[in-house]
């Protein structure tokens, strides 16, 4: 496959289709892999932080490097390998025992099939009452080493839960299978385990989404008279184009330069994210990416105490982006850029549109009347928008990063999709730890978390880090009505005292500063993060599901930057007892003044179902923004030109 020019041009790109088939052809032939291997992952292996910078300053390109993550089904064993793409050389080959790569989609369409095919599991739904079994949705979720027999030794496994749809288009999540449980070897692909604990009748009303479906007089909630009418067109014109320039994945916008990269696992990431303010592009960010997720529900009931997915590291989130419609995913003059990510025969997928690229009105930037003369300035604020979204099973989330004039970025997961559903037998009382969405079913309650990992570089790689946590005073002679309070600025100086817990009400932030470099006024530039949306980890401290989402337990982790360590829970969490990850990199105790730093953002939502999330759940943005905190001397978007267009 031929690689465009200018897809080559940075070490950051992401791989090309043709790269990642030459690294899959030069891994089968060097390490002789036989008929039942399959490749995980394939992704590109990016460059040392000090290579990049040495290229952009004029320096040689370092070397295209790709990393491999082989599962030999006929051993029940897994491989690293790292392929010098150009060269076709392999770097590095070695076994890694004792972990289990994510879910491969190829195992979650074969796990379905072996559990459909299975006589105990048909006897189980006959006694349902099911007996079109082609209309059953088998949903391998996750097993989380929470049971004996799961750590990754034993096996691989995942635990598929049973769902029915009424009709080939119909939301099955309308009617769950209570009470049945399989697990299924993907090593083997056998159903290992059926358990039927009781039929609990599957509920009747169909809970259906599409325009004539909610027409349906038993449809929850039902429209009698279809979609709306009275909306009428809202067109975004940007008759000249938009404002950004996009060339290969390098994006310009407003001051904003950038690169886009994308990788199986974690979908969206974004690369030497800077800012130029007339004097060159300052560095802000070098690299920042999801770097886990974790769904645990609440719910002890046996069918639904094992949900507890760490979707990013159990199956790849890159690998289950969506293909957008312009038009109905984005409004406006959309860029698109595909996503390349291999299939688990080593050859490339490309998803169409999987980023999309825009820019959107975002309210007023800024204003004042002055009351005396009657006179106004006020600014329209715009901001770019990098998103893409994600199918995780029932779920969908969308990852949106969003720039803005005045040199803030925002990060927002939107939740939506299905709720994952239970079935209530009859006369129960109602649900204690979820809510009645349909007569019969229940919405357990959950938690959502993500952790975003952000490599740091403002103005350069040496920062540090300060929590900063707003203080009252005592009351006194130098506080004579009691109103006074300051900005307590604590630096963080190792990992050990880098774990961090937000503080909502106090307003507390973190702020990271390149202390070599100064603003006019003197100050060290920097940036803050403002924490938004944090939730406590309701897991029980020491318990296993505590263990394996440790990062869940801290707002903010600060660790010393290192290649190798991109993901909070570690390179493999999948049936994992925990301590990789974040503990373990923290546990090394390096130092953290002015040295090259990483933060790790965990923010959340405590999903307390409504009746209104069903059956699809309306957007629920959460997140968290930076903003510039000495970076520049004044509001960077005072020249924020003047509305042409007031009247
Ligand atoms: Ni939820």
């Amino acid at each position: 496959m031929p690689d465009a020019a200018a897809s080559r041009s940075h070490p950051l790109d992401p791989l090309t289709p043709g790269e990642v088939e030459a690294a899959a052809r030069a891994v089968t032939a060097s390490a002789g892999l036989g008929p039942l291997a399959r490749f995980v992952y394939i992704s590109l292996y990016e460059p040392a932080k000090a290579d990049v910078i040495a290229f952009e300053a004029g320096g040689p390109a370092p070397e295209r490097q790709v990393k491999l993550v082989i599962r030999e089904r006929a051993e029940r064993a897994s491989y690293e390998a790292v392929v010098a793409v150009d060269r076709v050389a392999v770097l590095s080959w070695r076994r890694v025992d004792g972990v289990q790569p994510p879910v491969m989609f190829e195992e979650f369409l074969g796990a379905e099939a072996v559990v459909r095919a299975d006589p105990r599991w048909q006897e189980a739904m006959r006694r349902r009452g099911v007996t079109d079994f082609s209309l059953c949705m088998i949903d391998p979720w996750s097993a989380p080493n929470v049971d004996p027999g799961m750590d990754p030794e034993d096996g691989r496994y995942v635990r598929p839960l049973t769902f029915v749809r009424s009709a080939p288009d119909d939301n099955g999540y309308a009617r769950p299978v209570e009470g049945l449980l399989t697990v299924v070897n993907l090593d083997t692909m056998t159903v290992t385990e059926v358990t039927d604990l009781g039929v609990v009748p599957l509920p009747e009303r169909p809970g259906n989404y599409s325009a004539e479906a909610i027409t349906a007089p038993g449809n929850i909630p039902a429209f009698p008279a279809g979609p709306r009418q009275d909306v009428r067109p809202l067109d975004i014109v940007q008759p000249d184009g938009p404002s950004f320039t996009l060339d290969g994945h390098h994006l310009r916008w407003q001051k904003w330069d950038l690169r886009i990269g994308f990788t199986a696992r974690e979908g969206l990431v974004l690369h030497r994210v800077g800012y130029d303010d007339g004097g060159g592009v300052r560095s802000v960010i070098h690299r920042a990416s999801l770097s886990e997720m974790f769904v645990p529900y609440a719910d002890p009931a046996p069918t639904h105490y094992r949900k507890l997915v760490l979707d990013e590291g159990e199956y790849g989130i890159g690998m289950l982006t969506n293909s957008l419609e312009l038009g109905c995913d984005c409004l406006g003059e959309i860029r698109y850029l595909d996503g390349v990510v291999n299939d688990n025969d080593g050859k490339a997928m490309v998803i169409p549109n999987a980023i999309c690229l825009h820019e959107e009105d975002s309210g007023i930037a800024w204003k004042h009347t002055d009351f005396r003369t009657g006179y106004a300035e006020v600014r329209r604020m715009r901001r770019m928008v990098i998103s893409s979204i994600v199918t995780v099973g029932n779920y969908e989330y969308g990852y949106f990063w969003y720039l803005y004039q005045d040199g803030s970025l925002e990060y927002q997961v939107k939740l939506t999709g299905v709720m994952s559903t239970g079935a209530l037998p009859p006369g129960a009382p109602a649900p204690a730890h979820g809510t009645l969405i349909a007569p019969g079913m229940y919405g357990p309650h959950h938690q959502h978390f993500f952790n975003v990992r952000l490599d740091m570089a403002v103005d350069g790689p040496a920062n540090r880090v300060y929590e900063v946590s707003p203080v009252a005073l005592p009351a006194g002679p130098g506080n004579p009505v009691g109103n006074a309070w300051r900005a307590e600025e604590t630096l963080i100086e190792s990992e050990a005292a880098g774990g961090r817990d937000a503080d909502p009400l106090g307003g507390r932030f973190w702020k990271v500063v390149n202390d070599g470099v100064r603003n006019e006024l003197g100050q060290p530039s920097g940036y803050k993060l403002l924490p938004e949306h944090s939730v406590a980890a309701f897991c029980h401290p020491g318990s296993p599901v505590a263990r394996r989402a440790a990062f869940i337990t801290r707002q903010l982790w600060v660790t010393a930057y290192d290649r190798d360590e991109l993901f909070a829970t570690g390179d493999y969490p999948n049936q994992s007892a925990g301590g990789g990850g974040l503990p373990a990199f923290a546990g090394q105790d390096r130092p953290l003044v002015d040295t090259d730093v990483v933060l790790w953002y965990t923010f959340g939502s405590n999903h307390v179902v409504r009746a209104e999330d069903w059956p699809v759940m309306p957007v629920m943005p959460i997140g968290f923004r930076l903003v510039p905190c000495g970076f520049f001397a004044g509001n960077p978007a005072l020249d924020n030109p003047p509305p042409d267009r007031c009247h």
